[in-house]
């Protein structure tokens, strides 16, 4: 598909999705004008299986909440919040970055962080209680990596002070 082609089909699933919560997947960015969340990535396959399929990531996800709420740097964003909700829209968003069986009808990076006053600090505590789940779960060092990698640059959209 070329370049154009894409943009155009960004432009009007963008305009599609003005009505509605939900986004599609392939969206290069969203309605806030942020990148796509959850950027599906074939070659990450071999990754999701070394997660666990989708029954790892959930898991991981009941341990990385546990860390994020034992963490005095990162407890006061979350304690109060919907934590069911965000592990299983994490979940979602980490399932399709690695190419798995799922959808992300989750809000956009911008949106869901915009009223939380995140600085660089929380954002580096919640990697750090991430690859302490990660290692728990005994995930290979090379396959974390890689869904760091992709998490990485969202930090642009994350922090905001
Ligand atoms: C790459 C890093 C991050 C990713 C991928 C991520 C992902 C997400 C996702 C998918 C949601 C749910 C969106 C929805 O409700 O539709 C969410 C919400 C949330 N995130 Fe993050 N997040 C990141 C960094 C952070 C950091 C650094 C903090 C704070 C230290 C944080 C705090 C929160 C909170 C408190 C909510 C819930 C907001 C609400 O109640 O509406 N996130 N995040």
């Amino acid at each position: 598909m070329s370049k154009m082609t894409h943009y155009l089909l960004a432009l009007g699933l963008g305009l599609m999705s003005a009505s509605s919560a939900a986004f599609a997947q392939d969206a290069m960015t969203t309605p806030t004008g942020a990148p796509n969340p959850a950027p599906r990535d074939a070659s990450l396959k071999p990754v999701f299986d070394d997660f666990g399929g989708k029954a790892g990531l959930v898991s991981l996800m009941d341990d990385f909440m546990t860390n994020l709420l034992a963490d005095a740097r990162t407890r006061p964003y979350f304690e109060n919040a919907d934590q069911a909700h965000i592990k299983a829209e994490l979940v979602d968003q980490f399932c399709v970055i690695l190419d798995g069986p799922c959808t992300y009808t989750g809000k956009d990076m911008v949106q869901a962080h915009r009223n939380l006053g995140i600085d660089r600090a929380g954002f580096y505590a919640l990697v750090e209680d991430l690859q302490l789940a990660m290692n728990k779960h005994n995930i290979p060092f090379r396959s974390q990596n890689k869904l760091l990698g992709k998490l990485a640059p969202m930090h642009r959209e994350v922090v905001t002070k």
